[in-house]
């Protein structure tokens, strides 16, 4: 499920030779489960026949503002009433140029004025024309305005060059609209996570961490977002790009996390992902530990537990835990759930999961085991949030 089965989205096409990409994204909006509604400008006609979009959507094509078999004339504002979304697969550097200036001299920039839905635009250009300072005001303008650029990417180019502006992959325009379609379970509420491994420094240079790469709390994070939440998101020590429209926090120590954590209180929904470190060195040496001797040991003292803390308040928000076990998940899971009082906690085996790109949750709650299907990070975050809203507007 990935919730585009009920959605509609118009698909902008205009003259760049990336417009056969456009063609595989229709085809996987269409396996989806989405009513897709082409409108191509007259050059995006001549790099691909309108009948090819035809025949992927199995609907009409639009490529005229003067097309009478329409049945009131106003395909310029009918196409974008009540759809989920408006995506511009391929944007020329002319058509970008157009939509920076509110220019509607053709139905395709006639329905980017005439909507309100979001608005996604995939640059599709050769190099020096994506660097020129025209193009990059037009885009910063676009941004401004609150429409979601998406790449381009950088490679090869159809042009033989190689740089920055080419579109994106029709599989990563999807995912953009699959994101931007999420129904917005969380609207105006405000989420705080944790995310990532802590480091536990014990001199200068060398500390205590864990294999916690940060990619499924960054997901939720996201998800959180994608669903309508305001989402701040407290990261430990990882090198992963901030989710749109998330507020982040870097911090390295427990301690650290501790005190981020409760600057943000109160909030309505926590959701502590981050393998806090349970142990930190008693002190930590000024000046690099020397080796002197054959063995060393180090004393370590129990760092302070977030999570149970914050469950623990008396204005406690709805809590949910994690737990990466490496056997008996089930026992271990629903164990942290009672000790430390909270709603759901999501159970992995750190070997079906820590550090990858995959990963296979069983959700734990008062009503039982809900086992998820495995799949990518992204996609699990989203089923997560969703039970996560749903016990949510069941408790208040
Ligand atoms: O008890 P355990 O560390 O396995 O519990 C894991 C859950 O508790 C995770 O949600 C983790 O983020 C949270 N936790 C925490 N502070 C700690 C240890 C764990 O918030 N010091």
């Amino acid at each position: 499920m990935n919730d585009l089965e009920t959605r509609r989205v118009v698909l902008g096409v205009s003259g760049s030779v990336a417009a056969y990409k456009a063609c595989e994204l229709a085809r996987l909006l269409g396996q989806a489960g989405a009513a897709v509604d082409v409108v191509m400008t007259a050059a995006g006609a001549r790099f691909v026949a309108p009948l090819t979009f035809q025949a992927l959507t199995g609907r009409p094509v639009h490529v005229s503002l003067w097309d009478a078999s329409q049945e009131n004339g106003m395909a310029h504002i009918d196409l974008t009433r009540g759809a989920d979304a408006l995506i511009v697969a391929p944007a020329t550097a002319d058509f970008i140029a157009r939509l920076a200036h509110g220019l509607a001299d053709d139905l395709l920039s006639s329905l980017c004025l005439a909507r309100d839905c979001p608005l996604l635009v995939a640059p599709a250009l050769n190099r020096q024309m994506w660097e020129h300072p025209a193009t990059q005001r037009n885009v910063a303008q676009l941004r401004n305005d609150g429409v979601n650029i998406l790449g381009p990417a950088a490679g090869a180019q159809a042009c033989g060059e190689v740089g920055a502006g080419r579109m994106l992959e029709a599989a990563e325009l999807f995912d953009a609209l699959v994101a931007v379609c999420q129904p917005k379970r969380l609207a105006g509420k405000r989420v705080v996570l944790t995310a990532g491994p802590t480091y536990e420094a014990l001199d200068p240079v060398r500390g205590l961490t864990n294999l916690s790469s940060g990619r499924m709390g960054f997901a939720l994070a996201r998800a959180c977002a994608e669903a309508g939440a305001d989402v701040t998101l407290i990261a430990g020590p990882v090198s992963l790009p901030t989710p749109a429209g998330v507020t982040r926090v870097d911090v390295q120590s427990a301690q650290q996390m501790r005190a981020a954590v409760m600057a943000q209180l109160p909030t309505e929904i926590f959701i502590a992902v981050a393998a806090v470190a349970d142990y930190r060195p008693a002190t930590v040496a000024d000046h690099k530990i020397k080796k002197t001797a054959a063995r060393l040991t180090l004393e370590l003292v129990a760092t302070p537990d977030i999570l149970a803390e914050v469950a623990a308040r008396p204005d406690a928000p709805f809590c949910v835990g994690f737990a990466a076990e490496s056997r008996d998940l089930a026992e271990h899971a629903e164990g942290k759930r009672r000790a430390k009082k909270l709603p759901l906690v999501v159970g992995n085996l750190v070997q079906d999961g820590m550090g990858g790109d995959d990963n296979v949750v069983t959700l734990f709650d008062a009503a039982g085991a809900h086992p998820l299907p495995p799949g990518a990070k992204p996609t699990l975050a989203r089923a997560i949030v969703r039970h996560i809203a749903e016990m949510f507007h069941a408790h208040h």
